[in-house]
């Protein structure tokens, strides 16, 4: 007899059904008569109870039989007596497929999740970890199922690039050149020309210059990958790597650019509402008591949309004390947005940033001064999206490239689109662990990805 996932055998009513299950076992408590064990095989939060009766089984088949270990269990699926579950197994076949000596680390329930960090190898059999990875799967999901019902297509990005996207030189070398030893032309510097790619090659930072070529051809393209980032910032929102959504859209405009984002991001939480309701629920009841309150008013009301000068402005009137000094011009740090967020009790969409604190791929605004951008800021996150309309006249992007030092003869490709019918568009990027920190209401982003990459760890 083939076994039958847990989800579906909590779900039965066939009383008296013979099944079988497997899973590893989450507890194992009883008396001299009775054991009632726990199985969870991960198709959902909830274990399955069997309940094993000791005069038809041996100590020694169910001594082994602890917290950890892997089994295989046939018996009557019956209506249960106990509290919070509906059916349990009345097991009359046991077997054990891997057992767990008493080293196994999660013991007990109420591990830190700085403790589970450490046995990441480990801990997506907590309920916790299980609940997170199960609803990453659902985002997911969810947006290829987004875009895929509104006719846009996936374009695969490369991961190996010759080119800094972002301009911010955060970036990782790929390269095969001996470490110690490399090749070195006349003036000493390394050869990359010798390198694998015959170039010096990185780990891409974003995905966009490539979706923007897709999106010149099929109109209408998204990228969902692995990103890099070597930027050295041990914060709780940041990873060294991280997955990225970037939509890229032909004959959209700024407006466009802020709309499809505010619809997206509500869909996929309401998304989640819909399916992840279980592992929510369990979720807002050990974290975060708003946590389902929370995405529920964000579904429910529009975002705010202002521009960059007006917050600067806001700001500067709030006659709040920030730590750091707001003024038109620098960058706003995360109390600021914070103040934003939480001034105006929903997401907030800023536009129209200073030129000189943004990308060089920016539409420019007549003032001289600003360009297209949009991030969108969320409560606790900050910002979850960058994005902006781009610059398709040629003359402006080749001037911008040149004044912020962006070597042009390498993105020849990418001005090519400037040159062969040009036209204007628009495209952004979520940064798919900050959405996953917030429909999970995690508090660091080493928790929303299953093997986290940071400054100073790699391991698993
Ligand atoms: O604002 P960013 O840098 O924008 C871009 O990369 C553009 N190329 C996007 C586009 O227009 N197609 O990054 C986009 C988002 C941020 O808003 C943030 O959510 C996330 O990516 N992000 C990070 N997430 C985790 N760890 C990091 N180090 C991140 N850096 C950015
Ligand atoms: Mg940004």
């Amino acid at each position: 007899m083939r076994h039958t996932r847990v989800n579906e055998l909590l779900k039965s009513t066939e009383y008296g059904k013979e099944v079988a299950v497997k899973g590893w076992v989450r507890t194992k408590r009883g008396n001299k008569q009775v054991a009632f064990v726990a199985v969870n095989d991960g198709s959902i939060i909830h274990s399955i109870q069997l309940v094993v009766d000791l005069s038809k089984f041996s100590e020694e088949l169910l001594k082994p039989i602890t917290t950890g270990s892997c089994i295989h269990a046939k018996g009557l699926l019956v209506q249960s007596q106990g509290q919070g579950q509906t059916v349990e197994i009345q097991v009359n076949h046991l077997e054990l497929l891997g057992g767990a000596d008493e080293t196994f680390p999660l013991q007990k329930k109420g591990h830190t999740l700085e403790f589970l960090r450490e046995v990441a190898h480990l801990r997506p059999r907590t309920n916790t970890f299980g609940a997170i990875f199960r609803m990453r799967h659902h985002m997911a999901f969810a947006i290829h199922k987004y875009y895929n019902d509104r006719g846009f297509y996936y374009l695969h990005s490369p991961i190996v690039t010759g080119s800094d996207a972002e301009g911010a030189g955060e970036m990782f070398r790929v390269t095969t050149l001996d470490a110690v030893n490399p090749p070195r032309t006349e003036d000493g510097a390394v050869d990359y020309a010798q390198d694998f790619f015959g170039k010096a090659t990185n780990l891409t930072v974003s995905g966009q210059l490539e979706g923007e070529l897709g999106a010149m051809a099929l109109g209408l393209v998204y990228t969902f990958g692995p990103t890099f980032r070597a930027e050295n910032s041990n914060t709780p929102r940041h990873l060294a790597e991280f997955w990225m959504i970037e939509p890229e859209m032909a004959f959209y405009d700024l407006q466009d650019n802020m709309d499809l984002a505010e619809d997206f991001l509500k869909y996929l939480i309401q998304y989640a509402l819909d399916n992840c309701k279980d592992d929510l629920e369990f979720l807002n009841q050990m974290y975060d008591k708003e946590l389902i309150a929370r995405l529920q008013s964000v579904v429910a009301n529009p975002f705010e949309r202002l521009t960059y000068t007006n917050a600067v402005d806001l700001l500067m009137n709030s006659g709040k004390k920030f730590e750091f000094k707001v003024e038109w011009g620098t960058d706003l740090q995360k109390e600021h947005e914070n103040y934003l967020v939480e001034h105006f009790k929903r997401p907030v969409i800023l536009t129209d940033y200073p030129k000189h604190i943004k990308a060089f791929y920016m539409k420019q605004n007549d003032d001289g001064k600003t360009v297209r951008a949009m991030d969108i800021l969320f409560p606790w996150i900050g910002e979850i999206i960058g994005g902006s309309q781009r610059e398709e006249n040629y003359d402006k992007l080749v001037t911008r490239m040149r004044e912020m030092h962006i070597p042009e003869k390498e993105m020849w490709w990418y001005l090519d689109t400037r040159k062969f019918g040009a036209c204007e568009h628009a495209g952004f990027g979520l940064g798919f662990e900050r959405l996953m920190l917030f429909v999970t209401g995690m508090t660091n982003i080493r928790d929303v990805i299953p093997f986290p990459r940071t400054a100073k760890n790699a391991e698993f």
